[in-house]
């Protein structure tokens, strides 16, 4: 399968986005990655509606919006208009997943469902015939710049495997301290859909960065 590079803007120069995406899109990432937190859900408040907008004038990069909020089905119709391409929510928050990925298909963009390190991986399996990605967390969501939790690994073992046998075309995503270290971990259990934050923006090269991770 092949390997797509979701960069993470919370690891961006926040006072410079537009050069940032310059940078994302000479550098051959696939994708954007937006870490949307409303301090309820996650206990870190980061940006919304408004500063993806303003990405989404700006660059045609793939907008992969990841929301830690508490209700994601009440905010999805905004963040489609905003541009988001992918949109990715929590099974741990309040909303009812069936209505929420209803929502996000509906307005015709992909769908993705998210696992934090501490919920089973199987709790998603009722939705796997109706989204086009599962994001395995492998640092508790909230902040950038965190620690490789391992145990998770299994956990995208067991989801390669239950896919593999039971024909399921999906990607598997995994965010949260993926560098050139933790990279072999993650592929080889599994997962084709890297999110990297601080490891690419605080690379000498993205280029290199990237091309590492691929
Ligand atoms: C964490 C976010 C991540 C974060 C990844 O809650 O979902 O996307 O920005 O950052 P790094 O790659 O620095 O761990
Ligand atoms: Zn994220």
């Amino acid at each position: 399968m092949k390997t797509y590079i979701s960069a993470s803007i919370l690891g961006a120069d926040l006072l410079n986005l537009a050069k940032e995406c310059d940078r994302l899109k000479e550098s051959n990432v696939d994708m954007l990655h937006f870490d949307v937190m409303d301090g309820q859900f996650v206990n870190n408040i980061s940006f919304g509606l408004p500063v993806l907008e303003k990405l989404t004038k700006y660059t045609d990069i793939f907008k992969d919006v990841h929301l830690m909020i508490s209700d994601p089905l009440k905010y999805i119709n905004d963040f489609v208009k905003a541009g988001s391409d992918m949109i990715t929510f929590h099974v741990e928050s309040d909303s009812d997943p069936d209505e929420t990925i209803s929502a996000i298909k509906n307005a015709g963009i992909k769908a993705g469902i998210s696992v934090k390190p501490g919920t089973p991986v199987e709790e998603i399996y009722p939705y796997l015939d109706r989204v086009d990605m599962v994001l395995i967390m492998t640092v508790e969501p909230g902040f950038g710049g965190q620690g490789f939790i391992p145990e998770t690994a299994e956990k995208i073992k067991t989801l390669k495997k239950y896919i593999t046998e039971n024909n399921i075309c999906i990607d598997i995503q995994v965010d949260g301290g993926i560098n050139n270290k933790t990279i072999d971990i993650v592929k080889t259990a599994g997962a084709n859909v890297i999110v990297s934050g601080s490891y690419l923006f605080n690379a000498q090269s993205m280029s290199e960065a990237v091309s590492t991770l691929k």
